[in-house]
Formats: structure tokens, C-alpha cells, sequence
């Protein structure tokens, strides 16, 4: 199946960005978004549809197996895992888009410079001294939350996100979620009044966020159990 990638590309923070589109022949069903990334990486093999050899494409990649969210780009319009996205599904109309995130600053290409996720985590404490309870009650929970990848997709989609701002998005909301499930006394306490000024007070409860999880965290669930024991504490069991 041929397709053809139109990939805005930047060779550093301070050029300007521009389309490339670059055929491909894409040979199996296995074959992912990743795949084609790796065999534009490879210098000289391809030239541009205006005739010119293609640099290699920069992007961030590293388990290829959906597990560490590195390769995370606006495939189509949509924040998407470019290992999790299959040629012969995405590119049946023959085209495919690729953007670097938009959230975040650019270094080159595809790739973006996400160190406000991990600062948002210091900022917001996201971690404890106690040791965690777990029971029936708040496994599901806590387990559902520890699969977040720090992707990033949800914080695409957000209209209330920016980075540099007081809302930490849900990036950081589904980590303090797995806190909030799991602790008690004075601890639980931090990070309540974290919750309700980092993520409360900013999130406008739209749900943009709800399908776009590429690990399949149900956000919404989440959401609604982390306000409820932030904020309606009354509404705990
Ligand atoms: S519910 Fe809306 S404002 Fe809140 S985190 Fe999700 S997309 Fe952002
Ligand atoms: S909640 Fe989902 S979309 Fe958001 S950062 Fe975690 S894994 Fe990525
Ligand atoms: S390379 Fe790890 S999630 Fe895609």
C-alpha cells in the first residue's frame, strides 16, 4: 500500500517549520507509523515528493511496544502513539499526517521537550513517605492510575493545559490519583490540597481528555473517584 507522509519538520527551536511529504510503500500489517519513522531515519534512502533527498527524520522512540509513551506525535490531527498505529488502518485514504505535539516546545521534528510533565510531578509532590494501603476498595484504582505512560495525548486535547500554567492537567491528576486512593491521615491531606489547586480550581470538566488515553486509562472514572475524595470527601464510603 502506498502513502504518503506529510510531516512538519524543524531542524531546530529556532527555524521555521515546514511540509515534507514523502512516499511510502508500506509491505505488512504489523507495519506501524514507527516503521516508516525508522526507515525515514536512514540517510539518503528517500527523496521528497519535490524531488530532494530526505534528512533524516527526527523522533523519539523507545520501547516500539507501547509501553513508555516516547513516541507520542499528532498522527492525523489526533495525539497518537506512533508505534500503536497501524499503516494499513491509518493510511487507507492514502495520506498521513504527522505533527510534533503541540503542547510542548519543539527540539527538531518530531520531537518535543516534555520536561514539564516531570516538573509539573515535583511541583504537585507526587510521591509519599508511607507506606500505601491497598484492599479491595482502592486497587482497581491505584492499578488503573500506574499505567499512565507521562505521554502526554491527554494534555493535547485539553483546552484548559498550557504548559508553564497552574493546572497540571490530567498528566499529572492520574499519578496524584493513585495517592489520593492510597493514603490517609496528614499525607492524604497534601496532596487533597494539591489536587483541588493544581487540578480542580483548573480543570473545566469537559472530558476532551476521556477517550484519548492511548494505555486506556478511563479518565473520566478516575476523575470522578479523585474529585470525590479530594473534594466531596461526604462522598466516600
Ligand atoms: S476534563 Fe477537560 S479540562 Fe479537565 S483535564 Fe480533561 S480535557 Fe482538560
Ligand atoms: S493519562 Fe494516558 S494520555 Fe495522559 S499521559 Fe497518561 S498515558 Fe498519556
Ligand atoms: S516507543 Fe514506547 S510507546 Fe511507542
Amino acid at each position: 500500500m502506498k502513502i504518503r507522509f506529510d510531516i512538519l519538520r524543524r531542524k531546530d527551536p529556532e527555524s521555521r517549520p515546514y511540509l515534507q511529504s514523502i512516499d511510502y510503500e508500506a509491505a505488512s500489517p504489523e507495519e506501524t507509523v514507527a516503521t516508516a519513522l525508522t526507515a525515514f531515519g536512514e540517510e539518503g534512502r528517500f527523496t521528497d515528493t519535490a524531488g530532494n533527498t530526505v534528512e533524516p527524520v527526527r523522533w523519539e522512540c523507545s520501547c516500539l511496544q507501547k509501553k513508555c509513551g516516547a513516541c507520542a506525535m499528532v498522527i492525523n490531527g489526533k495525539p497518537r502513539l506512533a508505534c500503536d498505529t497501524f499503516l494499513f488502518e491509518e493510511g487507507k485514504k492514502g495520506r498521513i499526517r504527522l505533527e510534533p505535539l503541540g503542547k510542548f516546545p519543539v527540539v527538531a521534528d518530531l520531537i518535543v521537550d516534555r520536561s514539564i510533565l516531570f516538573e509539573n510531578l515535583k511541583t504537585l509532590q507526587v510521591w509519599s513517605d508511607e507506606t500505601v494501603r491497598t484492599d479491595e476498595d482502592n486497587t482497581d484504582s491505584a492499578y488503573e492510575a500506574s499505567r499512565c505512560l507521562q505521554c502526554g495525548c491527554c494534555l493535547e486535547v485539553c483546552p484548559n493545559f498550557c504548559a508553564g500554567g497552574s493546572f497540571a492537567g490530567t498528566a499529572s491528576f492520574v499519578p496524584q490519583a493513585r495517592l489520593l486512593v492510597s493514603l490517609s491521615g496528614a499525607e492524604r491531606e497534601r496532596v487533597r490540597k494539591s489536587y483541588r489547586k493544581h487540578i480542580y480550581e483548573g480543570c473545566g470538566k469537559s472530558l476532551a481528555c476521556r477517550n484519548i488515553c492511548p494505555a486506556g486509562i478511563n479518565i473520566e472514572q478516575l476523575l470522578i473517584r479523585s474529585n470525590a475524595l479530594a473534594i466531596w470527601e461526604r462522598v466516600r464510603k
